[in-house]
């Protein structure tokens, strides 16, 4: 079965398997960026099952991009916990990758201070009680792509086997694509092809920092759910562009990886105004075509099962990403490997010590998990 193949990217470097666990943020890190124990465990007790790689939480290369109290890759005091977050990453010799982030105009204000919070323009995002950002200046724009070079650099110095650059999910790289969220007239945007010159300038500076031996991935939304957003068709162009500056992956996070339009926000979007223009086709099927197999493309959402799986390479990816089944099943790898798919735990248990003892998560990352009705299953 091609699930349990070894993988071989542009950079040769082998996964053992397709399975990598995805980005998950715990909420949970010392104030000053730095891992506690317990996520450290978090991973080290998912990581051990035997992933072909493993995908971190995202880390912020700077201090007012915080969307969270999560693990930083911003100064150099950030390296020694990093060094221990990709030893515990590779528990069982997978590979270690980190992601890198920044929250843009969604950075938490009671964490940065509200006047600190900057984006590509200065236009509030849809969730409740969002605080309207400044628009950073083109100096600013130049020194994030800067940071984000250097906590790739940070990333090499710290032992891991590469970097994925977090494209998705509304932070400020996704804000730059995005023409509700960009209004800028610079050269960080305007037309579709000016908006794609910040994800591409940074995915550049992060495979220039790497060098062509370390993993390089870029993590993208497929489509906006609002009215006005980005489309399919802008996103198969920016990969297209991406797969051209020798990535060694694009990532698809999609809440669930057969819809082939984007599903309704689990989060209430005050104004929100869903579009109608939904594409035909899956994203990941469009994306493996584009990209052409000059980068690998790797699908997310939704995985529970090996079937589902191999469901998704038969759409068109090389590689799998796991998310809420191994928050919710820590042996979950070894429980498909070993075809006892039936023993898989199905959510989490109704009692909040029981989940924090015998699933080592965070309790921070269960306050998080919960805060979204609907997002993980309960016993
Ligand atoms: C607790 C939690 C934290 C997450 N943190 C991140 C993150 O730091 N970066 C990221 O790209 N995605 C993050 N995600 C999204 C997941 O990587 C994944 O794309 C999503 O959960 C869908 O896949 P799944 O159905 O396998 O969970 C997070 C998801 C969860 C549940």
């Amino acid at each position: 079965m091609v699930v349990w193949s070894p993988f071989r990217f542009n950079s040769g470097l082998k996964m053992a398997n397709r399975f990598a666990i995805a980005p998950l943020t715990t909420d949970s890190s010392h104030e000053d960026g730095t891992a506690t124990e317990h996520e450290l465990e978090f991973v080290r007790r998912r990581a051990a099952s035997g992933f072909g790689a493993a995908i971190s939480s995202a880390a912020y290369v700077e201090q007012d991009g915080r969307s969270w109290q999560g693990i930083g890759a911003a100064h150099d005091g950030h390296l020694s916990s990093l060094h221990r977050l990709a030893e515990a990453m590779r528990a069982a010799g997978g590979l270690a990758i980190l992601q890198i982030y920044d929250g843009g105009r969604i950075a938490k204000p009671e964490l940065i201070g509200e006047q600190c919070l900057r984006a590509p323009s200065a236009v509030a995002s849809l969730r409740p009680g969002a605080k309207t950002p400044r628009a950073m200046t083109a100096n600013e724009v130049e020194s994030l792509i800067a940071n984000f070079r250097e906590a790739a650099c940070r990333a090499r110095k710290a032992g891991f086997d590469g970097v994925e650059i977090h494209g998705a999910n509304h932070y400020a790289i996704h804000q730059f694509f995005s023409p509700r969220a960009n209004h800028r007239v610079d050269h960080w945007g305007g037309t579709l092809s000016k908006r794609m010159n910040f994800p591409l300038a940074v995915a550049q500076a992060v495979r220039d920092a790497l060098g062509p031996k370390l993993i390089a991935g870029f993590r993208v939304t497929p489509f906006e759910s609002e009215a006005g957003g980005y489309t399919l068709e802008d996103a198969k162009l920016l990969c297209h562009e991406l797969a051209g500056l020798n990535l060694d992956y694009i990532s698809v996070s999609l809440d669930d990886y057969r819809s082939s339009r984007p599903m309704r926000e689990t989060r209430v979007y005050d104004g929100a105004v869903e579009r109608n223009d939904a594409p035909a086709e899956n994203p990941i099927t469009e994306f493996a075509r584009v990209i052409a197999g000059r980068s690998a493309v790797m699908a997310s959402g939704g995985i529970r099962t090996c079937s589902d799986a191999e469901g998704a390479i038969n759409m068109g990816a090389d590689l799998v990403a796991v998310g809420r089944a191994v928050v919710v099943d820590p042996e979950w790898l070894c429980k498909v490997r070993s075809k006892r798919e039936a023993s898989i735990l199905a959510g989490l248990p109704k009692d909040e010590l029981e989940i924090a003892g015998a699933l080592s998560i965070p309790p921070r990352m269960l306050d998080y998990l919960l805060s979204r009705p609907g997002w993980i299953p309960r016993l």
